[in-house]
C-alpha cells in the first residue's frame, strides 16, 4: 500500500501552481493526507507499531488518530449519511478528550498490533470518501474553520511521527536512517544581538487560520532588549560543554539540576562521543556534529543554563514575536523550535471552545513552556510568528534549540 507514495522524495515540496490550487478545502484537504502516507512509506510495517517511550506513539497510531479527529469532529457531528467504520476506534485512537470518554492508555500504545496496518489504512480511505463527499457539499463552507483545524491537527503529527521515529531508531544499536537522504540543518555564520526599542506592542494571531491559543490579539509591553539574529549552534554548545555546563550547579534551575544528575545528561539528546568525536543520531542515521549548525534537542533546563553561562537570557514569546514580525529574525522557522522563557499561559480574555474540541489546547495551560519558530520537520507555512508551540520543559525529543536575548542596561 504505502509503497505507492515513496516516491515523494520532498514531502513538504509544493510550486506555487500546487500552493494556488491549495486554496480549495479538498486539494488541500487530499495534500495533507498524501503527505501523512507519503511519510509513512519509507518506513517498514515493524517501525509503525513500536512505542519507543510513554511521550511517543507508533506511526500507526497516528495514522489511525488524525483519521479519528475527522471522523469525530467532521463526519459524526455533520454529516448524517457517514457509517461508522469501527465502533472500537474512539477508544483505541482519541488522545486525550475527556468530553469523548474512556480511551486506550496513552502508554499502551504499542501494544496494539491489531488493527494491523492494512486495517487503519482501510480507515483512511472510508474517511477520506466520507470527507470528499463533505467538502464538496454545500456544508463546506460553513464547517471550513474546523476542516483547517483537522488538517492543522494532522500537519502537528507529521512532525511527531519523524520524532517519535527518530526516538524510537536512536535506541537500535543499528543506528538506522529514516532516510539517507534527509537534508542536514544548514550551517552559516554565528549570531549577533539585534537591538529593539520595544514600548507597547501587539502579539496573536491577525487573521487567516490560527490555533485558539493564539488569541486574543493583545497589547504587551516589552522593556527595550536585544535578540540573537541566529541560533545558538553546536560549537557554542561545545563550549558550554567543555566549561563545566553540565557539572556545575550554578547555571542551573533547581528542577533541571536534579534532572541533570538524575539521568547523568552530559550533552544533548542523541550526542553520542566515539572516540572523542562528537556524533549525533538524526533522520538520516549517525552523523558528526557540525559545529556550525545550530544545536537540537535539549530541554528548557539546558537552554535556561546556557543562556545563564553566556551572561544572556531566553526571550519571552512576545519579545520573540515582535522580533519576527519586524524582520529581524534569521533561521525563523526553518531550523529548530526554540525554547522561550514564557511559561505557555492563557492570553488575557483566552477562551476555548464549548465541547471536547475546547481541549485542544486549553487544558494544557500549566507546567509547560512556549516554543516559537518551527522546525526542519515541521511542514512547510503549518507555523506562523504567533504560533505557540508548547512542551513540558524536560522535553528533549523535540526538534529544540534555542537563540539568546539580553537587556539593555
Ligand atoms: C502542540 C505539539 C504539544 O503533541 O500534543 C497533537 C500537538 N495537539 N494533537 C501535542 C497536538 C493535538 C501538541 N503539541
Ligand atoms: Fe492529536
Amino acid at each position: 500500500f504505502l509503497s505507492d507514495f515513496s516516491d515523494s522524495r520532498d514531502v513538504w515540496a509544493r510550486d506555487d501552481e500546487a500552493a494556488a490550487a491549495a486554496c480549495d478545502l479538498l486539494v488541500r484537504y487530499r495534500e495533507t493526507r498524501a503527505r501523512s502516507l507519503a511519510l509513512a512509506a519509507k518506513l517498514d510495517p515493524e517501525d509503525m507499531v513500536v512505542q519507543a517511550m510513554p511521550d511517543a506513539s507508533p506511526t500507526k497510531w497516528h495514522l489511525a488518530h488524525v483519521t479519528w479527529f475527522f471522523e469525530t469532529f467532521l463526519l459524526k457531528p455533520n454529516w448524517p449519511d457517514y457509517q461508522e467504520f469501527d465502533p472500537d476506534y474512539g477508544y483505541l485512537f482519541n488522545s486525550y478528550y475527556e468530553a469523548l470518554g474512556d480511551r486506550h492508555p496513552r502508554p499502551q500504545r504499542g501494544l496494539l498490533t491489531r488493527p494491523l496496518q492494512a486495517e487503519v489504512l482501510a480507515y483512511r480511505e472510508h474517511v477520506d470518501a466520507f470527507m470528499g463527499q463533505l467538502l464538496q457539499s454545500e456544508q463546506a463552507k460553513t464547517l471550513r474553520d474546523l476542516v483547517l483545524l483537522g488538517l492543522a491537527h494532522e500537519e502537528q503529527h507529521q512532525e511527531l511521527i519523524l520524532m517519535d521515529v527518530l526516538n524510537l531508531f536512536s535506541r537500535s544499536r543499528l543506528k538506522p536512517a529514516y532516510d539517507t537522504q534527509w537534508p542536514q540543518t544548514r550551517a552559516g555564520r554565528r549570531g549577533h544581538f539585534r537591538r529593539l526599542a520595544g514600548g507597547k506592542v501587539e502579539i496573536g494571531a491577525q487573521g487567516g487560520f490560527c490555533f485558539d491559543n493564539e488569541l486574543p490579539r493583545h497589547p504587551v509591553w516589552l522593556q527595550p532588549y536585544e535578540i540573537s539574529d541566529r541560533l545558538v549552534t553546536n560549537g557554542e554548545w561545545l563550549a558550554f560543554m567543555e566549561d563545566g555546563g553540565y557539572s556545575r550547579p550554578l547555571y542551573w534551575l533547581s528542577d533541571g539540576w536534579a534532572l541533570v544528575q538524575a539521568e547523568r545528561w552530559q550533552a544533548p539528546l542523541y550526542w553520542e562521543n566515539k572516540d572523542g568525536v562528537w556524533h549525533q543520531m538524526t533522520l538520516a542515521g549517525m552523523q558528526q556534529i557540525d559545529l556550525d549548525a545550530p544545536v537540537q534537542h535539549i530541554s528548557y533546563y539546558e537552554a535556561a543554563a546556557f543562556a545563564d553561562w553566556a551572561e544572556a537570557r531566553l526571550p519571552t514569546e512576545a519579545e520573540w514575536e515582535f522580533a519576527a514580525n519586524a524582520g529581524v529574525l534569521e533561521q525563523c522557522d526553518d531550523v529548530v523550535w526554540q525554547w522561550t522563557q514564557s511559561a505557555y499561559s492563557p492570553y488575557p480574555g483566552f477562551k476555548p471552545q464549548r465541547g471536547a474540541v475546547g481541549e485542544y489546547n486549553g487544558k494544557f495551560m500549566v507546567g509547560q513552556m512556549t516554543l516559537r519558530g518551527g522546525a526542519a520537520i515541521t511542514p512547510l507555512a503549518h507555523t506562523r510568528n504567533s504560533y505557540r508551540n508548547f512542551f513540558h520543559p524536560d522535553k528533549r525529543w523535540v526538534f529544540s534549540g534555542l537563540r539568546l536575548a539580553r537587556d539593555v542596561n
